[in-house]
């Protein structure tokens, strides 16, 4: 069963791999990236600091790690986990991988994958990055065009930017990444778990690599 995390950069293409994942693994695909802005447009039932969780998320800095655990926990414990899942954006700091690691061993990640990508064309794929908000389709505007400019291939709304997408904020999540999440790099290779993809290919090559991996 395949219980796989994906680690990259703010812009390194875990959203894009994890949605050609999800179709050829048919895995459950949970990007708390994704969960966060549906609490902050009011779309996600429980008890959430909105204002809290908007903030965080205007600065481009982590939410605090006990807020995520507690949504991921509960998140893995619904039915349709029970097959195996895609973590997109989680973990993010050695503290919420140890926290997911004392859970249920049978829950545990069975890969990591760490999408290598270089700083410097983080910049370039952030800001021409569009989105569509109702499905979360991810689109470039020079290297993963929509068929129609501005509308979503899958549902035909009209796609958006992202308000994290700005030079300054990206740069800021560059720095929070290389801070507290390329730490875990270490920890789960430590753990031997842990496979390195050159990122920085056409997103079908990234993809060819990560087939190869988990299909082994
Ligand atoms: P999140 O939504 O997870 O943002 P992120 O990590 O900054 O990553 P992105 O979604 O920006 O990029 P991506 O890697 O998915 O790249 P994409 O595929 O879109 O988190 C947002 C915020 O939520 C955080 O700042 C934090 O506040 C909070 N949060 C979330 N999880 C948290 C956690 N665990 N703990 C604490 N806080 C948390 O690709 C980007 C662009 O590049 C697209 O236009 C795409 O078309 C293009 N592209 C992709 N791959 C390629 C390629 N190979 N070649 C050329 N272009 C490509």
């Amino acid at each position: 069963m395949l219980r796989v995390a994906l680690i990259a950069p703010p812009g390194g293409g875990k959203g894009t791999q994890a949605a050609m994942m999800k179709e050829h693994f048919g895995l459950v695909h949970i990007a708390t990236g994704d969960i966060f802005r549906a609490i902050v447009r009011g779309e996600y039932k429980g008890n959430m600091d909105v204002e809290m969780i908007k903030g965080y998320m205007a600065r481009g800095e982590l939410i605090p790690d006990q807020v995520v655990i507690d949504l991921v926990v509960e998140r893995i414990s619904q039915p349709d986990c029970a097959k195996g899942y895609l973590m997109d954006g989680f973990p993010r700091t050695v503290e919420q991988a140890k926290a997911f690691d004392a859970i249920d061993p049978s829950k545990r990640l069975t890969h990591v994958l760490y999408l290598r990508v270089p700083r410097e064309v983080i910049l370039d794929r952030l800001l021409g990055r569009w989105t569509c908000p109702t499905c979360q389709a991810v689109y470039h505007e020079k290297t993963h065009p929509p068929k129609v400019a501005g509308i979503c291939d899958v549902d035909g709304t009209a796609l958006i930017q992202r308000e994290d997408d700005k030079e300054e904020t990206i740069l800021k999540r560059l720095d929070i990444y290389e801070k507290q999440t390329m730490p875990l790099i270490s920890y789960y290779r430590d753990a031997k778990i842990l496979t390195e993809i050159d990122g920085n290919a056409t997103i079908y090559d990234v993809f060819s690599q990560i087939k190869e991996v988990l299909s082994a």
